[in-house]
């Protein structure tokens, strides 16, 4: 891709402002109509992401992270699901006004996305080689033979080891790791701006983990693309993201640059996350678990979405809504990129 592609339709930056976010995700609404009634899966998201930075969005299953990656790429199930509310800009233009036409061809040439599963995700009657080609062939009108040299350099990239043997296997006899790679590569096919992975290593076992999510991590930084990755595992994220948003029923509940939530989180949710990573230095001790279940997203609790499992839950939290607040040192000091949604962030972050 040229330089002159690349930047085309870039808004002008604002005055001072040289990291303007690639992508803005801002009051997003995703609700699902269904027969038992309407299921408010993502309600007021606001995120953003720029080029080279990775966001990471953490949360337990339901916590409605896919479904917001969904909605910016434009592959939501609608019906059932609907957008009441919100904007997703993309290099300041809201997708959600777009054309059909138009998003499609922002799909996977400017937003890519990767998928947790990558057994299911390609299709096994068909060679990677011809699989990552298609790429190529498809949107840049490549011939075979120019494909299939683009498949094997990708490959190479992705440090699939023998790649120019290995170009007409069949995803069935990569191993699971390889086939993340494999995925990988096809996501970055295109040069996109940006990618959203998915749980990408949630089906690796945790050597494997580890080296996939490096891999993407040093593509990102090379590439200079905006990463949004998604998780429902702290330990995963701690090395590679900048920044960390953290869902909760739907809801953004703390946002805070990545070493700093580690450190001192202002939320009792993350506390809680926190606090159920194991490690290595308390073997044997027993896990803690956050008590409870996640929200029924038909019947999300008045006041704070959290309040029947947080511990530190008052009357406040079961009628009032928190707002994210900014959060501050002890002295009244902003804190730079750092939000809670609790009514007694203070107390949680400052003891
Ligand atoms: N097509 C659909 N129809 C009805 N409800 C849906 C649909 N897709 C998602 N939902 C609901 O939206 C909610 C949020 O789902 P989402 O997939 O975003 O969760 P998640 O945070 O990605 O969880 P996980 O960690 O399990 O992937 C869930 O309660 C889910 O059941
Ligand atoms: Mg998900």
């Amino acid at each position: 891709m040229t330089t002159m592609e690349k930047t085309a339709n870039v808004p002008e930056p604002r005055a001072g402002d040289d990291t303007a976010p690639l992508l803005e995700v801002r009051d997003l609404h995703v609700e699902f109509h269904t027969r038992d009634g309407v299921a408010k899966a993502v309600n007021g998201v606001n995120y953003s992401v720029s080029a080279g930075e990775t966001l990471a969005v953490l949360g337990e299953s339901g916590s409605g992270k896919s479904v917001t990656a969904q909605a910016i790429m434009g592959i939501l199930d609608m019906p059932p699901g609907k957008i009441p509310q919100g904007e997703i800009l993309f290099r300041g233009q809201d997708m959600l006004k777009m054309s059909g036409e138009e998003r499609r061809k922002i799909r996977g040439s400017k937003i890519a996305m990767i998928f947790q599963d990558a057994l299911s995700s390609l299709n096994p009657v068909l060679s990677v080689g011809y699989q990552l080609g298609e790429m190529y062939r498809v949107h840049q009108g490549l011939s075979k033979k120019e494909a299939k040299a683009k498949a094997i350099d990708l490959m190479d990239r992705v440090r699939i080891p023998a790649a120019k043997e290995r170009v007409n296997d069949y995803p069935h006899q990569f191993s699971g790791g390889m086939r993340q790679r494999i995925m990988i590569a096809m996501a970055l096919a295109l040069e996109p701006d940006l990618i959203i992975a998915d749980e990408p290593t949630t089906a690796l076992d945790v050597t494997v983990q580890a080296q996939v999510m490096d891999l993407l991590a040093e593509l990102q930084r090379e590439y200079n693309m905006g990463l949004i990755l998604i998780t429902h595992d702290l330990g995963v994220v701690a090395d590679v993201a900048d920044k960390i948003a953290v869902m909760y029923a739907g809801r953004i509940v703390e946002t805070a640059p990545v070493g700093e939530l580690y450190k001192r989180p202002a939320h009792p949710y993350t506390r809680g996350l926190l606090d159920s990573i194991p490690r290595l230095d308390q073997k044997g001790q027993e896990l803690y678990a956050i008590k409870g279940l996640p929200p029924n997203l038909l019947h999300i609790p008045t006041g704070c979405a959290f309040n029947p499992r947080c511990p530190k839950a008052t009357d406040l939290c079961r009628t009032d809504i928190p707002a994210l607040h900014q959060v501050t040192e002890k002295d009244g000091a902003e804190l730079a990129g750092r939000g809670s949604a609790c009514h007694f962030w203070k107390e949680t972050i400052h003891g």
